[in-house]
C-alpha cells in the first residue's frame, strides 16, 4: 500500500491501466467564483447534450455561470461587462465526470 497527500492508504489494486503506479484518478472539484464561473479542476470528462465527448486536453477549466460566454457552456470573461453577480464558495468534490449541455447553435 501506498498513502496519498491526505494520508488515505491507496489499495496495491484497482489501479487503472497506465496509471504508472501513482494514483489511478483524482477527485475532480468545483469552485463558484463570486461574480464569475465554476472552475472544474482535475481528471474529468465533459460531454455535451447528445452524450459527445467535448474536448479540452486540460486539467482546468471555467464553465460559464453567466449565460453571456461566446464560448457556449465555457467562461471567455463576458460576466464582467455583463455585470454578472454571484456568490463564490468553496471548493467541492463532484465526481469523475461532469456533463455539461452545450447549445447546438451559436447565440
Ligand atoms: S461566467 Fe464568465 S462569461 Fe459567463
Amino acid at each position: 500500500m501506498s498513502s496519498s497527500a491526505e494520508g488515505e492508504s491507496l489499495p496495491a489494486r484497482g489501479r487503472e491501466p497506465g496509471a504508472s503506479g501513482r494514483r489511478a484518478r483524482r477527485a475532480v472539484s468545483a469552485t463558484p467564483y463570486r461574480d464569475g464561473p465554476i472552475v472544474l479542476r482535475g481528471e474529468f470528462e465533459l460531454v455535451d447534450g447528445d452524450g459527445a465527448p467535448v474536448a479540452t486536453h486540460r486539467r482546468t477549466v471555467a464553465l460559464c455561470r453567466c449565460g453571456r460566454s461566446r464560448l457556449g457552456s465555457f467562461c471567455d470573461g463576458t460576466h464582467r461587462s455583463a455585470g454578472f453577480r454571484a456568490g463564490g464558495g468553496v471548493a467541492r468534490e463532484v465526481g469523475p465526470v461532469v456533463v455539461v449541455p452545450l447549445p447546438t447553435e451559436p447565440a
